[in-house]
C-alpha cells in the first residue's frame, strides 16, 4: 500500500537502511505538484519561485532547478545555497523582512531580484541605485488569510510589506530617484485555503499597479493550503488559477503589455513529499491514556508544538488493523512535547495500529518547515535526510554527530 511505501520502497526498509530519526522525501510528489501548479496557471506567463525556507536541502533545490522552478530566498545563506544549486542571480528573488541594508546590497550586487519591504529601504535603494537596478516592492494589501495568526502576513497589523495605504509615499520616493520598479509583490500568509483571500490580495495590488510604468512582474507570493489528512480542505487550485489568471490578464490588457505572474510556494511544492520516520522507544500505559514515546521531539519537527499543527501519524511497522488503539504520540524533549494534535488544534490521541517498542512511527507532511526549522535543543543530533528519486533512495544529508554540537564551542579556562 502506497501509504507505507515511497516509490515501492517500504518506509521500514528506509528506516533500517538509514536509521532513525530520518526525513524521507519523494521526488515524484514534488514533480507532480510543480505540474499541478503549472496547469492551474496555464493561460498566463507563469514563473514559479520556490520559497526555499520550506526546505533548503541542496538536492531539493537542484531538483527544483532541474524542473524549471526558480527560487525565492530570505537570507544571504539561502542565497548562497541557491547559487550552490546552480541558480544564477536573476533566477533568484530575495524577499527578506527587516534586514540590514548590507544584505540588500549584497543581493543587488549579485543581480538577484529584490523585494523591498519598507519605505526606508526603498529610499536607500533609490538613492544608491537610481534607475540602474530594477527592484520589486512588497506591498501589504490589508487582507486576512492564513492557517493561524503566526503565519498570516497581509493583515493590517502585519510587519510585512509597505501598506497599500502608503501608495503616495511610495510614489514620491520612486519618482524622486527615478527608480525602476519592475514588479509588485504581496504574500497573503501560509495555509490559505480560502480562494477569496488570494483574490482580495491580488485585486488590492492590481488596483494600484497602473501607477508604476516599468512593471514586468506581479508576484502574488505563496501560501496555498495542502491537505494534512484525508478529506482535508485545501486551496482549490483550479478555482484560484482561473480567478487570478483572469484578473491578471485583464490587468495586462489595460496596462498595455503582457507581464509575468510569479508565485512563491513552499508548502504546496514540498509538504506532502516528506515523511518523518522515528522509532517507538516506549509504549507507556497509564490509567488515563497510552503514550508512544519516539526517538525524536519538537527539536526535529516543531510544527505541532509551535502551531498546534495536525500531522497524520501511523505505525509503519504494523499494517494489521485488527488491534487499533488510541495513542498520544510524544517526543523525548523535557517539556510538553506532543506530536498528536487534534484537527481543532488541541493535544490529543490518534487511533493507530497496535504499537510495540521498536516499531517505526511515520509522520506525514514532513517536507515543509520541518527539517528547516529543526534545532539541536537538548543537545540532540539533527536527523539524516533521504531523497527517493527514480526508485532509488539517496542520502542527501548525513546525520549530525557529536562534533556538530561542539564545533563552535570555545572552551575557556573558568
Ligand atoms: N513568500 C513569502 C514572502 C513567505 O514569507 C512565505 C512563507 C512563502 C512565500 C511561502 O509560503 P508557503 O507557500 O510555504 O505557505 N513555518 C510555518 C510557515 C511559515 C511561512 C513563512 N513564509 C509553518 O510551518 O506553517
Amino acid at each position: 500500500m502506497s501509504y507505507y511505501n515511497i516509490q515501492n520502497i517500504p518506509l521500514t526498509d528506509l528506516a533500517k537502511q538509514f536509521g532513525t530519526p530520518l526525513y524521507v522525501y519523494d521526488a515524484d510528489k514534488i514533480i507532480e505538484k510543480i505540474a499541478i501548479l503549472r496547469d492551474s496557471f496555464k493561460n498566463v506567463n507563469l514563473k514559479i519561485k520556490y520559497a526555499c525556507k520550506a526546505n533548503t536541502n541542496l538536492s531539493i533545490l537542484k531538483l527544483m532547478r532541474k524542473h524549471g522552478v526558480e527560487i525565492d530566498v530570505v537570507s544571504p545563506e539561502e542565497l548562497r545555497l541557491a547559487m550552490m544549486a546552480g541558480y544564477e542571480g536573476s533566477q533568484i528573488t530575495f524577499t527578506p523582512s527587516g534586514v540590514s541594508f548590507d544584505e540588500i546590497e549584497l543581493a543587488a550586487e549579485l543581480g538577484t531580484r529584490i523585494n523591498l519591504d519598507n519605505l526606508d529601504v526603498l529610499e536607500k535603494f533609490g538613492k544608491q541605485y537610481g534607475n540602474t537596478k530594477g527592484a520589486l516592492i512588497r506591498l501589504k494589501p490589508h487582507v486576512f488569510g492564513g492557517g493561524n495568526e503566526k503565519i498570516m502576513t497581509a493583515h493590517p497589523e502585519s510587519k510585512f510589506g509597505i501598506s497599500i495605504h502608503q501608495k503616495d509615499e511610495i510614489l514620491e520616493i520612486v519618482n524622486k530617484y527615478d527608480m525602476k520598479i519592475i514588479g509588485l509583490h504581496q504574500h497573503t500568509g501560509s495555509d490559505v485555503k480560502n480562494a477569496d483571500a488570494f483574490t482580495q490580495a491580488a485585486t488590492a495590488i492590481l488596483d494600484i499597479a497602473s501607477n508604476f510604468k516599468d512593471l514586468e512582474i506581479i508576484d502574488l507570493g505563496g501560501g496555498f493550503k495542502v491537505p494534512y489528512k484525508e478529506g482535508d480542505s485545501v486551496t482549490d487550485m483550479a478555482e484560484v488559477g482561473e480567478v487570478l489568471s483572469n484578473a491578471f490578464l485583464e490587468f495586462c490588457k489595460n496596462y498595455g503589455r503582457e507581464l509575468q505572474l510569479w508565485f512563491e510556494p513552499g508548502k504546496f511544492l514540498v509538504s506532502e513529499a516528506g515523511t518523518f520516520l522515528a522509532t517507538a522507544n516506549v509504549v507507556k500505559t497509564d490509567p488515563i491514556k497510552t503514550f508512544v514515546g519516539i526517538n525524536s521531539g519538537l527539536n526535529h519537527l516543531g510544527r505541532p508544538m509551535m502551531y498546534g499543527a495536525y500531522h497524520d501519524i501511523f505505525n509503519a511497522s504494523n499494517q494489521d488493523t485488527s488491534e487499533q488503539q488510541e495513542y498520544r504520540v510524544v517526543g523525548y524533549i523535557c517539556e510538553t512535547d506532543t506530536f498528536s494534535w487534534t484537527p481543532e488544534g488541541k493535544q490529543g490521541e490518534r487511533l493507530m495500529n497496535k504499537v510495540s517498542a521498536g516499531d517505526i512511527i511515520a509522520i506525514k507532511n514532513a517536507g515543509a518547515y520541518c527539517f528547516s526549522m529543526a534545532s539541536q535543543y537538548n543537545s540532540r543530533l539533527l536527523p539524516a535526510e533521504v531523497l527517493v528519486i527514480d526508485g532509488e533512495a539517496k542520502l542527501i544529508r548525513k546525520r549530525d554527530t557529536f562534533d556538530d554540537i561542539v564545533r563552535n564551542l570555545v572552551s575557556v579556562d573558568i
